[in-house]
């Protein structure tokens, strides 16, 4: 069984084939971060645009590595939400095309199963289930992945999304975009020199989370001027770093989750993973994460996911071209892969 995946949810291009037996077999990705810098942020019509420039020279590329030809695919998945819908509607509609015009099944994968699916590239020995902490520009959410499509939402938060955090707080410290990668490297060259940032919601019960007053006191501490860039960069990355290790240790101990799996863009964070493994450690439970190009979005996870919904027997019947902006991971179902409205 061979899966093609194509990710186009936001401002990446992704596309990958993935072996049942051989695992990744070939994958390429195109970051449009050049393309939105100018602006400090995704454009959503640049993006749809420039994901149509890009999707079909990918593909030749990926086939050609593969050394196969689209008939001999067993499927083609495509991220069918959330995300922006024009980004969205231009993976889904190649790729439900391609499926029809191959004579094989599509499957609209949601992302966020995608990213919790991705430590498997790497390490086949995670199995259900498990708890996943995932980081990414758009969500913060502790979730119970109890089976393929059997996932509860533990915790959120309730403002910013970590990534976004990171980004926002990169943006104050006169950083480029995407800031959190940016902000993560200054960081590394800090003292932290006394300066101690809130970490949010952690004298409260439960397992939500806030990022956005954080933003706040980073602006009072640059306004101040009475600390260096990299000391505030690194004093932010604690905060954040120590917020998510304690809800993710109350979700384990609340859950009782056997693994632990953290996914997206910010699991790509050292003092992130560094915090995590040793929380894992003394828990007991093993930390999984993508390696660090899969942290971010890419086609291998798309065509994981869509793969192992085959494998399950989950096809998507008729010739709908599923695209969700909004779709919440809870609803999301094994058979009925992307069902409601489309749009
Ligand atoms: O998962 P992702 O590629 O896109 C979404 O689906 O949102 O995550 C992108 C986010 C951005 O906010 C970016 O700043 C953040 O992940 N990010 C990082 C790091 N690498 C990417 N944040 C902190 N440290 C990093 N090393
Ligand atoms: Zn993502």
């Amino acid at each position: 069984m061979r899966v093609l995946g194509i990710e186009t949810s936001c401002d990446e291009t992704g596309v990958a084939i993935v072996d049942a037996e051989a695992g990744l077999i070939a994958h390429r990705l195109h970051s449009q971060v050049d393309l939105h810098a100018v602006y400090g942020g995704v454009v959503p019509e640049l993006a749809s645009r420039d994901h149509v420039r890009r999707i079909l020279p990918l593909l030749r590329e990926v086939l050609d590595e593969a050394e196969m030809e689209g008939t001999e695919l067993s499927a083609v998945a495509y991220t069918a939400g959330p995300g922006l819908l024009g980004a969205l509607l231009t993976g889904a509609s190649v790729a439900r095309s391609l499926a029809y015009g191959w004579g094989i099944p599509a499957l609209a994968v949601h992302h966020l199963e995608g990213h919790l699916l991705a430590p498997l590239l790497d390490d086949a020995s995670l199995s259900f289930p498990f708890l996943v902490l995932l980081v990414s520009g758009g969500h913060t959410q502790l979730i119970h992945a109890r089976g393929l499509g059997d996932y509860e939402l533990l915790g959120e938060s309730i403002d910013d999304a970590a990534g976004e955090a990171f980004d926002k707080t990169a943006k104050l410290l006169g950083l480029g975009y995407p800031g959190g990668p940016a902000l993560s490297r200054l960081a590394e060259t800090g003292d932290a020199g006394g300066l101690r940032l809130p970490r949010p919601m952690l004298d409260r019960p439960g397992l939500d989370m806030s990022f956005s007053g954080l933003k706040t006191a980073v602006l009072t501490a640059v306004q101040k001027g009475s600390h260096a860039p990299a000391a505030i960069a690194r004093a932010f990355e604690e905060a954040v770093s120590d917020t998510l290790v304690e809800k993710t240790r109350r979700a384990l101990e609340a859950s009782g989750a056997p693994a632990l799996v953290v996914a997206g863009g910010v699991a790509a964070n050292r003092r992130l993973r560094a915090g995590l493994n040793a929380m894992g450690a003394a828990q007991g439970v093993p930390v999984f994460f993508p390696r660090p190009a899969f942290c971010t979005d890419n086609g291998a996870m798309i065509a994981l996911a869509g793969l192992r919904r085959l494998q399950a027997g989950a096809v998507d019947e008729g010739l709908a071209i599923r695209a969700r902006a909004r779709w919440p991971l809870a609803e999301l179902r094994l058979e009925e892969a992307a069902a409601g409205p489309i749009g």
